[in-house]
């Protein structure tokens, strides 16, 4: 059978590449982001390579868009079997200089836009016997970075509310991946905005980053944190009081990187 598989951010970066790798492995993929023309080009090089792809345009912080999109692939093909919700924004800004249109924003489509993917999904899911469901969230989950403040209370969020609908629907046959990747070279990281000399440790090709997360997918895992450098700084992270990360990690990782 068959597996249809939809993609949000599907227009660049992570979830074009995601895209264009699991159609090479026999998915139908539904390409779902705001920049229809993007989309239209990443399905074109899909079928040069032989695979299926439906360009579904729309906004994740739009409801509507979603269940419109939800329903031509229906119409097309049948109900999605894994829906990857990938679509984020990233604003590096000082929490002082972070303007509340943007931090709105970030919400909304980072933690909003996940909540309204899953939950116009999850019903049709169970409807069907089960499904996949597959949320990028980051390495900035585990604890708040600095410049980062909303991108991480965002991401913290969203592997919070994937835990809830594991737990609630597991037995229902739904199967939940919440994938933290490290830095990834996508152009998230390689805009202009970032601050010039903005650390990015441990960074990592997104042809590598799609391997991981196309592998965390087939194995059905629950949570997915790569480069391994990075989880595992990130696990120890977890487990520290507040004041060895204030007074110690965050001083080191500065001083580290900006040497
Ligand atoms: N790159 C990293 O280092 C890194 C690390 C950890 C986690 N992540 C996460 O990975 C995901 C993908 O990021 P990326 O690195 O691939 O960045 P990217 O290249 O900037 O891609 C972001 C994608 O999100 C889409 N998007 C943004 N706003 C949207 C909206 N309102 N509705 C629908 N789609 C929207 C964009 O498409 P349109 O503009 O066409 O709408 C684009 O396809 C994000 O959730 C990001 O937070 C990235």
């Amino acid at each position: 059978m068959v597996t249809t598989t939809f993609i949000t951010g599907a227009s660049s970066g992570i979830g074009s590449s995601l895209a264009i790798a699991l159609a090479k492995k026999g998915h139908r993929v539904a390409l779902f982001s705001r920049r229809e023309k993007q989309l239209e080009e990443i399905k074109t090089e899909i079928e040069k390579n032989g695979g299926e792809a439906l360009v579904v345009p729309g906004d994740v912080t739009n409801p509507t868009s979603i269940e419109r999109a939800f329903e031509k692939i229906e119409r097309e093909w049948a109900a999605p079997d894994i829906i990857v919700a990938n679509a984020g924004v990233a604003h590096w800004i000082k929490t002082t200089e972070m303007d509340l249109e943007k931090a709105h924003q970030t919400i909304e489509v980072n933690l909003m836009g996940v909540i309204n993917t899953v939950q116009l999904a999850l019903p049709r899911m169970i409807n069907n016997g089960g499904g996949q469901i597959v949320g990028i969230a980051s390495a900035a989950s585990y604890r708040g970075i600095p410049n980062l403040a909303v991108y991480s209370a965002t991401k913290a969020g969203i592997v919070r509310y994937l835990e809830g609908v594991r737990v609630e629907n597991n037995a229902k046959g739904i199967v939940v991946t919440t994938i933290c990747p490290g830095f990834i070279k996508t152009p998230m990281v390689t805009n202009k905005d970032i601050p010039k000399g903005t650390p990015l440790p441990f960074m990592m090709d997104v042809e590598k980053s799609t391997k991981k997360i196309i592998s965390a997918i087939e194995h059905k895992r629950s949570h997915y944190a790569y480069p391994r450098p990075m989880a595992i700084l990130g696990k120890i992270g977890l487990i520290l009081p507040n004041s060895m990360y204030d007074k110690v990690i965050i001083p080191f990782a500065r001083w580290w990187f900006f040497r």
